[in-house]
Order: structure tokens, then sequence, then C-alpha cells
């Protein structure tokens, strides 16, 4: 009985895996061992790395290497309990005061990642009765956020605000309260959301408006972020700042109630002291260093140049290749060349723009951008 339903679960992945073969659309994890100035060895070769989101290179950063390996001695390697146990550790508190200062809000909450982040809170901010309004492109976990809360969820097209109002005029009425939920800088695109836009439609709709930052924080605005009115300020330590966990900023009862209703931040072990104190150190070099938080924008264009494209607002150039078997193509030749520029394909990014997704950093030398656009424009050329 046991045998014959592991046969039947093992028939059922080897289906769908198929299924997704079939479709050039299997994925699969290579071991990849990263470096600094984005060099990554992977198969047993060196290249340089034009996929990671360590867009100021503080992964590698020495004081933030050295924060994380002080937190490990002080504190131990977990926090050994949630945050509303014991593993409220000194840190986490310093990272809290930290990010809201650097946000300029009330009061913030860390979580373990920027996907609990999204995916926990959004729960939190509306439920059944209430309307949910998303950016078409926004990230995964920001749906998953929206179909946990049992809130009624449209889809708005990407960055039109015309769109936009006209679902709010359309439904706003009918439900107590509205989220309006996008990103700062939309993470395969590499595009900015008009968020003044958006603030007045929040604010004439009488709608909350929750901003998801990743992509933003460290490039974007001398390094702070995307600014206006935003009541919900989502970010996370992964990118930029090169560590884990994420947060939100915001008024303090919208953290109060947070840290009372998040299942994603009560029902889980706190991010660990290391990953705490390697944020908060990525967090001082920003402040202290806002040039560079230019250079991964200036990396961008300088590529952008090069290969004429359109001049990209952050630190993301997506090269759009239609097909999940185009982009792959492409990204193994690039990889045969020493650059690894992973294929993103659906459902990451919307059926028939499966693409190279270029992410700059300032650690990138530039030499290495401009070989980079050099390999590009041959393969154009095939
Ligand atoms: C826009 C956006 N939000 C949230 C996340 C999730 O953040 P994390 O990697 O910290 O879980 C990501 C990254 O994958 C992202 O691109």
């Amino acid at each position: 009985m046991h045998k014959q339903a592991m046969t039947s679960l093992n028939d059922f992945a080897e289906q769908k895996l198929a299924a997704l073969d079939a479709m050039d659309l299997r994925r699969q994890t290579i071991v990849t061992a990263r470096g600094a100035a984005q060099s990554a060895r992977r198969d047993g070769r060196d290249g340089i790395s034009f996929s990671c989101n360590d867009y100021l290179g503080l992964s590698q950063h020495p004081a933030v290497k050295a924060a994380g390996i002080k937190a490990i001695q002080d504190y131990g390697a977990g926090a050994g309990a949630s945050q509303l146990v014991t593993g409220h550790h000194p840190l986490l508190q310093e990272l809290e005061q930290k990010i809201t200062r650097f946000k300029g809000t009330d009061a913030a909450a860390i979580f373990g990642s920027g996907y609990l982040t999204n995916m926990g809170s959004i729960p939190v901010f509306a439920g059944e009765g209430d309307l949910i309004l998303l950016d078409e492109l926004s990230h995964s976990c920001l749906f998953t956020g929206a179909q946990l809360s049992n809130a009624a969820g449209l889809t708005f097209r990407h960055n039109d605000m015309d769109h936009l109002n006209a679902l709010l005029a359309d439904h706003r009425k009918a439900h107590r309260n509205a989220l309006i939920v996008t990103e700062g800088v939309f993470s395969m695109d590499g595009d900015l959301a008009p968020l003044e836009r958006i603030g007045d439609l929040a604010r004439h709709y009488e709608a909350w408006l929750m901003v998801d930052d990743s992509h933003g924080v460290g490039v974007t605005g001398g390094g702070k972020g995307s600014a206006g009115n935003i009541p919900v300020r989502m970010g996370t330590f992964s990118k930029a700042l090169g560590s884990y966990g994420g947060y939100i900023a915001a008024d303090q009862p919208v953290i109060d109630l947070i840290k009372n209703r998040c299942r994603s931040l009560i029902y889980t072990t706190a991010l660990p002291p290391a990953s705490a104190a390697a944020a908060i150190a990525a967090l001082d070099i920003i402040t202290d260093d806002p040039g560079l938080c230019a250079e991964p924008n200036r990396k961008a264009r300088l590529f952008a140049d090069q290969v004429c494209l359109p001049q990209p607002a952050a630190a993301i150039v997506p090269i759009i290749l239609g097909t999940p078997e185009r982009a792959l193509k492409a990204s193994r030749a690039l990889a045969e060349q020493g650059f690894l520029v992973t294929a993103i394909r659906p459902p990451t990014v919307p059926d028939g723009t499966a693409r190279l997704r270029i992410a700059f950093s300032a650690a990138h030398r530039d030499e290495d951008v401009l070989a980079l656009a050099g390999a590009i424009r041959k393969l154009a050329r095939i």
C-alpha cells in the first residue's frame, strides 16, 4: 500500500517534470561559489555573475562579513526561538531601530526573509470583505500574500494609472478597506512605479499603499530607495544590503499589529544574529556612502549605451527574447564566455517574455560590463 502510494507520487512528479521539460521550463539548482567583484565559480570554471542582486557588492564587504562573524561569536549561530519568545536578540532590536531611522518611519518589524514579509503581512492588512489591487508584474510573494488574505484580489495593468483608477472607481465602494500593492523598482523589468500618482489615487479612493522596494533600497533615491507618501514600506536585506531577512517600516500601530497578528513573524524563528549584524553593517555603509549607491545604475547605463537600449532607471536591464528556448540558448552562449546571466522564464515573467535579466553591481568592473555588452552584441548577430 505504502509502496504503491510512493510509486504513484513519483509517477506524478515525473509526469509534471516531463511536461516542464517539453516546454523548456524545467529548472534546476547549479552549485555556484561567489566571490569578490561578482566573480562566480561554476562547473569548475571561473566567471562573472550578472544575475546576483548584490547590487553594492556588500555580501563580500570585509566590514559586513566581520560583523556577521562577530555576531556568531557573541550570540551564537541561531536566534533559538521566535522574536515573540526569546528570539528578539539585541542585534534584532538594533536592526529595527536602524531601519526605522533609515526609512524615516516610526517603527519597523524584521522578518526571516522578504518572501515571509510579504506573504505574512498582506493578510494582516486585508481580509474577507476587503479589496487588494496589485500591479500585474508584482513579485510572487505579493500575490501569495494577497491569496492567503481571502480579500478580493484584482490586478491592474503594469504601471497603468488609468486602469488602476478604473478598477478603484468600479470596485472600491463595495469593499470595507482597500490596499494597493506595487513594487518601487520592478524586479524583472527594472522600471519604476509612478508612486506619486499611485499615492494620489490611494488618497482619492481612501486606499492604503504598500510598496515592495526590494530592488530600490541601496540603488535609487541616493540609496534610501523609493520616495513618496507610502504608509507601508517593505524591503529586504538580501539584495543591495548583502545579507538576508525582510522588513516593514511603518507607523507604530501598524508595526504593533504586525507583531500581534502576522503568522510569518510570530510562528517562525527570528532572523539569525549574523544576518542582522551584517544588515546593520551594510546600512551603515550605504548611509555613509551615497556615491556607492549611484554605481549600479551608472554601470547599467554604461551597458545600455553599448547595446543601444533605453537608459535604465535602476540596476536591472532586461533583454526580452520571447521563448524560453531562445533565453536558455542565449544564457548558455554567454556562460561559455564566462558570463553568468540566468535565463528568466515563465511563470517568473509573463508568457512570451522569457529574457535575460542583467543585474549590475557597484562591484562589477567597468571592463567586465563592456565585455558583456560586446558578447551580447555578438549574440544579437547570430
Ligand atoms: C520584489 C521582490 N520582493 C520580495 C522578494 C523576496 O525577498 P527575499 O529574497 O528576501 O525572500 C524578492 C526576491 O526574490 C523580490 O524580487
